[in-house]
C-alpha cells in the first residue's frame, strides 16, 4: 500500500464529494471543504445528499477517520499536500463558464499558503483557467516556488459516479512541473498500479489488477481542452443519432437497426448512440456552450457545436409534435408522464429535457400526472404541484385514466412495467416513448398505439383476441 497523502477537496457537490470519498477508499486522508455549514453537518452525520450507488457505504466506512468535513478552507489547505478545487462552474448568460467560485477559492487558498502545495483543478473549466488560478495566487503575494497548479479533469457520470471514479477509462493529469505530476501519480498509484483492484472488498468495475487504467500526462492546457472536447464529442454523437433518427422517421426506417449497424464499426463504437428527446444534465448543455464560447474567443469557427445545440433543442419540439399528432389537440388532455430526471438512475433534474417537456405541455393546456422513481422531490421545488400538475406514487397511478402515457426518462424500472396492467388503466392506450424503452412489436401485441423515436409507429391490432391472449 502506498503512503497516504493528505488531500483537501474544496466543494462537496457531485464531483467533489465522490472524489473525496474515493480518495479515502484508495487509502488517502481527506478533508472535504464546503462553505455551506448545513451541508457540512449533513455529510458529517452520514447523509450523502445525492442519490449515488456505493456512496452511502463508502461515506459510512470513512467518515470520522479517513474523511472529515469542514467549512474552514484555510485550515484544510494548510493541513494538505494536494488541494483539489471541485466547485461549480455554472453557465453565465453569454454561454461562458462562470469562474467566480474558482477565483474566490484560489484567492482563499493563497491566503493559507506557507509551504509547497499542489493545487488541482478538477472542476470543468475553459482552457487558460489554470493560468488564471496561478496569476490569482501570485497576485495575492504568494511566491511561485510555493505552489503548482495542475489540471486533472473528472469524467464521472451521475448514477455510476463512484464506479467511474475508481474504474476510469483514463486518468488525465495536465501538469507543467515534475514535482506536481509526481504527486498526482502517487495519488492515483493505487489505481494505475492495479493494487486497489486486488484488495478484498474493492468496488467492482471494468478495471482489474491486470488491466489498470492508464494515466495520461499532458500540458495543463491540453488537459483542460480534453475535458471540454470529450463532453462536446459525446453530445455531438447524441445529436448526430437524433438527426439520423429524424431521417429514419421520414424514410420509414428503424433507428435501432441503423444505430446498431453504425456502432458495430469499431471506429465509431456502439455507445452514446441512443436517440431520445435530447441530452440534458449538469454537464453537456453547459460544457458545449462553454466550449463554443472558448472557440469564439480564440477566433475559431466551431459552428458544428451550434448545430449540436440546435438539434438538441429541436428534438424536444419534435417530441411535442408527436404527442400532438397522436392526440389531435392538447388542451384539456390528461397525460401520464413517466420520468423527470435528466436520465435514468439519478434524482438530478438539472437541464432535464423531461422537465422542459412538462413545462411545454402545461403551456399547451394539458393536465399531467407525473411519476419518477427518485426525482419527484427535486422537481416539486422547481415545478410545484398545481391543479394541472400532480405527482403520483407509481407508474400505474400516472397511467390511470390517461389519454396518453409519455416516457421521458430511461429508468430501468419503466422497461419492466406490466404492460397488460398499464393498458387496462388508461383511457386510451397511447404511449409516446421519448427513450425507445419498449419493443414496438410487443406494444402492438398488447394493443397500444405506440409512437417512439426514429421507428415506425404501431397501432393497435384490430384483432382483439391477439391483444387479450393469455400471457400477453
Ligand atoms: C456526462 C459525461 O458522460 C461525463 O463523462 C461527464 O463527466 C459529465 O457529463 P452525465 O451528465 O452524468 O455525464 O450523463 P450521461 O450519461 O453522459 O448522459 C447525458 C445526457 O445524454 C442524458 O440526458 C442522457 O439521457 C443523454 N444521452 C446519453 C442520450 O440521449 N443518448 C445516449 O446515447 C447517451
Amino acid at each position: 500500500m502506498t503512503k497516504p497523502i493528505q488531500i483537501a477537496v474544496i466543494g462537496s457537490g457531485y464531483v467533489g464529494l465522490v472524489a473525496a470519498v474515493c480518495f479515502a477508499e484508495i487509502g488517502h486522508d481527506v478533508v472535504c471543504v464546503d462553505n455551506d455549514e448545513r451541508k457540512v453537518l449533513a455529510l458529517e452525520s452520514g447523509d450523502t445528499l445525492i442519490h449515488e450507488r456505493h456512496l452511502p457505504e463508502l461515506l459510512e466506512r470513512y467518515r470520522g477517520n479517513k474523511i472529515h468535513f469542514t467549512s474552514n478552507l484555510q485550515e484544510a489547505t494548510r493541513a494538505s499536500d494536494a488541494i483539489f478545487i471541485a466547485v461549480g462552474t455554472p453557465q453565465a448568460e453569454n454561454g461562458n463558464a462562470d469562474l467566480s467560485y474558482v477565483e474566490a477559492v484560489a484567492c482563499e487558498i493563497a491566503r493559507a499558503l506557507t509551504s509547497y502545495k499542489v493545487i488541482v483543478e478538477k472542476s470543468t473549466v475553459p482552457v487558460y483557467t489554470n493560468e488564471w488560478i496561478r496569476r490569482a495566487i501570485e497576485r495575492n503575494g504568494v511566491a511561485r516556488r510555493l505552489f503548482d497548479v495542475v489540471s486533472n479533469p473528472e469524467f464521472l457520470r451521475e448514477g455510476t459516479a463512484v464506479q467511474d471514479f475508481l474504474h476510469p477509462d483514463r486518468i488525465v493529469v495536465g501538469a507543467d512541473s515534475d514535482a506536481a505530476s509526481s504527486l498526482l501519480a502517487a495519488i492515483y498509484a493505487p489505481l494505475t498500479t492495479g493494487a486497489y483492484y486486488a484488495r478484498p472488498g474493492a468496488i467492482p468495475g471494468i478495471c482489474s489488477s491486470s488491466a489498470p487504467p492508464p494515466l495520461l500526462n499532458t500540458s495543463t492546457k491540453s488537459a483542460e481542452i480534453i475535458k471540454h472536447a470529450s463532453n462536446a464529442f459525446l453530445a455531438m454523437k447524441i445529436s448526430f443519432i437524433n438527426a439520423v433518427s429524424n431521417l429514419c422517421e421520414a424514410a420509414d426506417a428503424n433507428i435501432e437497426q441503423v444505430a446498431r449497424g453504425i456502432g458495430l464499426d469499431n471506429r465509431i463504437g456502439p455507445r452514446f448512440l441512443r436517440p431520445g428527446i435530447g441530452y440534458g444534465g449538469s454537464c453537456f448543455p453547459k460544457d458545449v456552450a462553454a466550449f463554443r464560447s472558448v472557440a469564439e474567443q480564440l477566433g475559431i469557427d466551431f459552428s458544428l457545436l451550434t448545430e449540436v445545440e440546435k438539434i438538441n433543442a429541436e428534438q424536444k419540439k419534435r417530441f411535442l409534435s408527436k404527442v400532438r399528432s397522436a392526440l389531435w389537440t392538447l388542451r384539456g388532455k390528461r397525460l401520464g408522464v413517466l420520468g423527470l430526471a435528466f436520465k435514468g438512475e439519478t434524482d438530478d433534474i438539472r437541464e432535464s429535457p423531461a422537465v422542459d417537456m412538462i413545462e411545454m405541455l402545461l403551456a399547451e393546456g394539458c393536465s399531467i400526472a407525473a411519476y419518477d422513481p427518485a426525482a419527484i422531490k427535486r422537481t416539486q421545488h422547481e415545478l410545484p404541484a398545481s391543479p394541472r400538475l400532480h405527482y403520483v406514487e407509481d407508474a400505474y397511478a400516472a397511467a390511470r385514466d390517461a389519454d396518453a402515457v409519455l416516457v421521458l426518462t430511461d429508468w430501468r424500472e419503466f422497461s419492466a412495467l406490466d404492460l397488460k396492467r398499464l393498458h387496462s388503466l388508461m383511457r386510451y392506450p397511447i404511449v409516446v416513448d421519448g427513450r425507445n424503452l419498449f419493443d414496438p412489436q410487443v406494444m402492438h401485441e398488447h394493443g397500444f398505439t405506440y409512437i417512439s423515436i426514429g421507428r415506425p409507429a404501431v397501432y393497435p391490432a384490430r384483432d382483439l383476441e391477439l391483444a387479450n391472449r393469455p400471457g400477453a
